[in-house]
C-alpha cells in the first residue's frame, strides 16, 4: 500500500480557493482532504454542499471527505453526487454504523470511519472487514492547527494489528497536528495517510513542504 499525503483544505485560503485547489492540483499531493462540521457534533462550522461541489469541479485527485456531523445517513448520496470519493463519518455519530457503511459503499464510494482521541481501537474489531480506511484523530476534531497528541503512535500500531489480523485492505489515516516532525514515526506505526492542514498551507512554500512531507514518507 503506498503511501499518501492529504492535504486539508480547512486550512487554505478561502477567498483564493481556486489558486490553493490548483496548488494542490499540481504538487506531489494524492488526495483532497476536505472537512465538513456541523456545529454539533464538534464545535465549529466549516463549510457545506455549495463550497465541496466548487472544490469538486476543479480538484483533480482523490477527494477524501470527512463528515463531523450527527445523522450522516441523509447525506450519503448527497456526497457521492457532490464527488466524494471517500467519506468517512464518525463512530461517535452513528448509531447503526454497520448499515451506514454499507450506505456509503451502495453508492460507490468507499467508506471510512473516524475516531475521536478517546476512542479505543477495540471498538471496531466486528465492523473494520467492511472498511476501506480508518482516521485516527490525533486531535479532538473541530479545528485545524491544534496539536499532536502522542497517543496516536499506539492506536495506529493497534489498529494494524487489527487490520492484519482480520485480512482486511483498510487503509490507515490520521488526521491532526501531521508535521515533518512525526510523520515518519506515524508511517513506522502502520499509517499510510496522512492528512496535513496548517502546516502545508501555513507555510511560505506549501508545494515544496508537500514534496518534503512525500519525501518523508516514501
Ligand atoms: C480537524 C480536521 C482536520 C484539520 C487538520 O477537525 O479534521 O482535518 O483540518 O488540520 P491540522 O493539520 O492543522 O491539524
Ligand atoms: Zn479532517
Amino acid at each position: 500500500m503506498s503511501n499518501l499525503i492529504a492535504p486539508s483544505i480547512l486550512a487554505a485560503d478561502f477567498a483564493n480557493l481556486q489558486r490553493d485547489i490548483e496548488m494542490v492540483n499540481n504538487s506531489e499531493a494524492d488526495w483532497f482532504h476536505i472537512d465538513i462540521m456541523d456545529g454539533v457534533f464538534v464545535p465549529n462550522i466549516s463549510f457545506g454542499m455549495p463550497v465541496l461541489k466548487a472544490i469538486s469541479k476543479h480538484a483533480k485527485k482523490t477527494i477524501d471527505v470527512h463528515l463531523m456531523i450527527v445523522n450522516p445517513d441523509q447525506y450519503i448520496q448527497t456526497f457521492a453526487n457532490l464527488g466524494a470519493n471517500v467519506l468517512t463519518v464518525h463512530y461517535e455519530a452513528c448509531t447503526h454504523l454497520h448499515r451506514t457503511v454499507q450506505a456509503i459503499k451502495a453508492t460507490g464510494m468507499k467508506a471510512g470511519v473516524a475516531l475521536n482521541p478517546h476512542t479505543p481501537i477495540a471498538v471496531l474489531e466486528d465492523i473494520i472487514a467492511d472498511l476501506d480506511l480508518v482516521c485516527i484523530m490525533s486531535v479532538n476534531p473541530g479545528f485545524g492547527g491544534q496539536s499532536f497528541i502522542e497517543n496516536t503512535y499506539k492506536k495506529t500500531s493497534q489498529l494494524k494489528h487489527l487490520i492484519e489480523f482480520s485480512k482486511s485492505a483498510c487503509q490507515i489515516e490520521i488526521d491532526g497536528g501531521v508535521t515533518n516532525k512525526n510523520a515518519n514515526e506515524l508511517i513506522e506505526a502502520g499509517a499510510n495517510v496522512l492528512v496535513a492542514g496548517s502546516y502545508v498551507f501555513g507555510a511560505e512554500n506549501p508545494t515544496e513542504t508537500i514534496a518534503d512531507l512525500k519525501n518523508i514518507i516514501t
